[in-house]
């Protein structure tokens, strides 16, 4: 016969009870993934093998100076009173001695323990306590601290909490990861999802301006047509019924030869040469308008003036040129670019602005090339010209043309207060030797 001590009989079974304890919550917090879940969890747990009447888990603030404290369980304070109280400071107190001593700390009465700092109001009297820190590799990130159970903490229920603070402090490490990595994640999604929404508008950006581009290309197409159109009907018109007009003068003249009317055939002759110089003078508005010489012989600012010169004479509207820095002969791209966006910026201040004067100030700098055309007329709705999106060219042309200088067009007006249209066109380090080549005054007329 085997005889069996009654009171090791019963330390074998709590034995056994506390191990299984120890597993049931091990199993439970390997089945838990976010922090407060875990802290809850452990918590009920420490308050259940302790016998505790109420507890709470704290942990470190990020900058050391405090304690949060993260779960309270058998006392249930007001939200006021928790977000008043739910930071406990790291200097001695019997909580924050656990931490700062990394030790665990036990008292019979808290309420007379010479390191308490005083409870603040509304909080239930602490008696028996027991607090155990939470380490990680040997260092504290806070701390279990349970109270109130009916007799003091032993030595049995320090050993208890510590090997269970063990397991929560593991538990809590893989629980903050797990909510680092989701916020990581998340973060990561949103910007992904971000990237696709801006990579959707820009698609759509650069659909729109591809559908523009094709419009403008179309609308260009017209535009040389009908160009050709209006040089062939103005050639017919003048030119070749001047032609015809010399061939009936010459026939003429050759009559007043043969009858020998000297007179009249010198009238004649006298009649095609009048009718030949107005015939050069058409030929060279053809040849303008289709390319202004100055533009090759003298550069941009003379044939800025010449042509605002032009545009006085055939629309009434005075247009000053206004020339700053020192003038100089750009590659002809520019030039040819820069003129016009001239010609259409007043062409659209003499068709719509009814302004009573208008402005071209250009100025040259090491660096750029700036033109500006100012007009002090109705002006527009610069959007809603934009939003219409359909069939202005002109506007949408002059920015094109800047593009594809590498430069920039800004427009401003304001309904009521004019209009201004404003091309900068960087001078490229390759232009120089060309830049320099050639140089004018300021003043240069053409
Ligand atoms: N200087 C200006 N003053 C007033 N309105 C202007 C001026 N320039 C442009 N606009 C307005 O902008 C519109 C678009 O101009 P544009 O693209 O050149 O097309 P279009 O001249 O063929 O109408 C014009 O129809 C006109 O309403
Ligand atoms: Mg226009």
């Amino acid at each position: 016969m085997v005889s069996v001590n009654p009171a090791t009989a019963q330390r074998d079974v709590e034995q056994r009870e506390r191990l299984q304890a120890l597993y049931h919550l091990a199993v439970e917090l390997s089945a838990l993934r976010d922090l407060q879940p875990v802290l809850d969890t452990a918590l009920r747990h420490c308050l259940d093998l302790t016998d505790s009447q109420f507890g709470f888990i704290g942990l470190n603030t990020p900058d050391g100076s405090a304690m949060d404290v993260a779960a309270i369980q058998g006392f249930h304070p007001a939200p006021k009173f928790y977000a008043h109280f739910h930071l406990i400071p790291l200097r001695p107190s019997i909580f924050a001695r656990v931490v700062l001593e990394n030790r665990p700390i036990r008292s019979a009465d808290a309420m007379t323990d010479p390191t308490r700092v005083g409870q603040p109001r509304g909080h239930p009297p602490t008696r028996a306590f027991l607090g155990v820190p939470l380490l990680v590799r040997d260092k504290p990130i806070g701390m279990i601290g349970v109270a109130n159970r009916p007799t003091p903490y032993d030595d049995e229920h320090e050993q208890l909490l510590v090997t269970y603070a063990a397991q929560v402090a593991i538990a809590i490490c893989n629980a903050q990861l797990y909510e680092e990595l989701k916020a990581a994640k998340e973060a990561l999604e949103h910007k992904v999802a971000e990237r696709t929404q801006e990579l959707q508008e820009a698609k759509e950006a650069l659909a729109q301006k591809a559908a523009q581009l094709q419009r403008l290309l179309t609308e260009t197409v017209g535009v040389q047509e009908r160009e050709r159109q209006r040089i062939a009907q103005d050639m017919h018109d003048g030119i070749n019924q001047l032609l015809i007009g010399t061939l009936l003068e010459l026939k003429s003249a050759r009559e007043r030869l043969s009858t020998g009317d000297l007179t009249l055939a010198e009238v004649s002759l006298q009649q095609v040469t009048g009718v030949l110089h107005r015939m050069d003078e058409e030929i060279r508005q053809v040849l303008y308008d289709l390319r202004p010489p100055t533009l090759d012989a003298l550069g941009l600012a003379p044939s800025l003036r010449r042509y605002a010169e032009r545009f006085r004479q055939y629309t009434g509207i005075p247009c000053e040129v206004r020339v700053e820095g020192e003038p100089c002969r750009l590659p002809p791209d520019a030039e040819i670019g820069l003129y016009r966006i001239m010609q259409e910026a007043l062409q659209n201040v003499s068709v719509h602005a009814r302004a009573r004067q208008a402005q071209v100030a250009v100025g040259f700098s090491s660096e750029a090339v700036m033109l500006a055309i100012t007009d002090d007329g109705e002006g527009f709705d610069l959007m809603a010209i934009q939003r219409e999106g359909q069939g202005h060219f002109g506007l949408l042309g002059m920015q094109e043309r800047a593009g594809s200088l590498g430069g920039r067009l800004v427009i401003q007006t304001t309904p009521g207060q004019g209009a201004r249209v404003e091309v900068s066109v960087p001078l490229y380090p390759v232009a120089a030797p060309f830049l320099a080549s050639v140089r004018l005054e300021p003043q240069t007329g053409d």
